[in-house]
């Protein structure tokens, strides 16, 4: 019960890992021995030429599992498929997740619900299909990667915002519900990749609220991950990777 194995030939999935974080995470986490498995929604041939990148240093060809996390039947046949190709899920990582401004007043209700559908709906279902089988397992680590927004709620990401701090609440839910056995907690960057096409003066204007003064990389992620997946004593925590943002008040010494 709630006894760890190494990360060498753990068996994990990351949600999203065809490109940008995800992918960063599943390729550390590779390079470390884990045994990755990769998911994709529409990213196909990008999640394609992630596994052939994992496949050129470690010896297996990640297998790459498909779909919307945001229906529950894309869960069972993400398990049925994992359960049949490796006999089990050591880990999960939750990363898949949809991001974008949102002027609240123009908000329309298909926004909010995609949203909440994606971020929250998703986590849940994933939670009751993989949380459920790792329980009857009797061990395994969920690592759900959430946001700093979830607490500081950014005026012009509230949908998106709120989305993650539901998340967080079902982590921490979670995280009783699954113990001794499961070890539940969330990643929760700032900052990290920011949306392709970011302006310089963007770019220099969030580096400024930043007490560590740079942007944070995906990197930064995996190393709270691989922490997490190392540990063996943490539970129902939310582990901020910001750079101090969220807990310090930068110029202040
Ligand atoms: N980037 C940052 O600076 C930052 C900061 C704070 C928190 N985060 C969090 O860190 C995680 C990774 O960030 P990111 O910027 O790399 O994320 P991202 O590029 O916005 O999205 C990651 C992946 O989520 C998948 N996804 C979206 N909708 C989906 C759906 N309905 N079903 C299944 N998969 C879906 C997409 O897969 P496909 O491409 O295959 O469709 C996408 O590649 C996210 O949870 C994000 O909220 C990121």
């Amino acid at each position: 019960m709630g006894v760890w194995v190494e990360i060498k030939g753990c068996r994990v999935l990351i949600t999203g890992s065809a490109k940008r974080v995800g992918k960063k995470i599943a390729v550390d986490l590779a390079r470390l021995g884990a045994t990755v498995i990769l998911h994709a929604f529409k990213s196909r041939n990008e999640a394609a030429e992630t596994a052939s990148e994992i496949e050129a240093f470690a010896l297996y060809r990640p297998m790459v599992v498909h779909g919307d996390v945001s229906l529950r039947e894309t869960w069972t046949a993400m398990d049925g498929e994992i359960e049949k190709h490796h006999g089990g899920l050591d880990v999960w990582v939750h990363n898949a997740a949809v991001f974008s401004a949102t002027p609240f007043f123009s908000t329309s209700e298909e926004d909010w619900q995609q949203f909440m559908d994606v971020n929250l709906k998703g986590a849940f279902f994933g939670a009751q299909v993989l949380g459920e089988r790792m329980k009857q397992t009797g061990r395994g680590k969920i690592i759900a990667i959430g946001d700093v927004a979830a607490e500081l709620a950014w005026a012009s990401y509230i949908p998106y915002s709120v989305s993650k701090a539901g998340m967080h609440g079902l982590m921490r839910g979670l995280a009783r519900l699954l113990a001794p056995e499961v070890q539940v907690n969330v990643v929760a960057p700032g900052p990290v990749l920011l949306p392709d096409g970011t302006k310089d003066a963007e770019r220099h204007r969030i580096m400024q609220t930043i007490p560590l003064q740079r942007i944070g990389e995906p990197a930064d992620v995996s190393k709270a991950v691989r922490f997490l997946l190392e540990s063996d004593y943490v539970t129902g925590q939310v582990i901020r990777v910001d750079g101090g943002r969220s807990g310090l008040r930068p110029g202040v010494r």
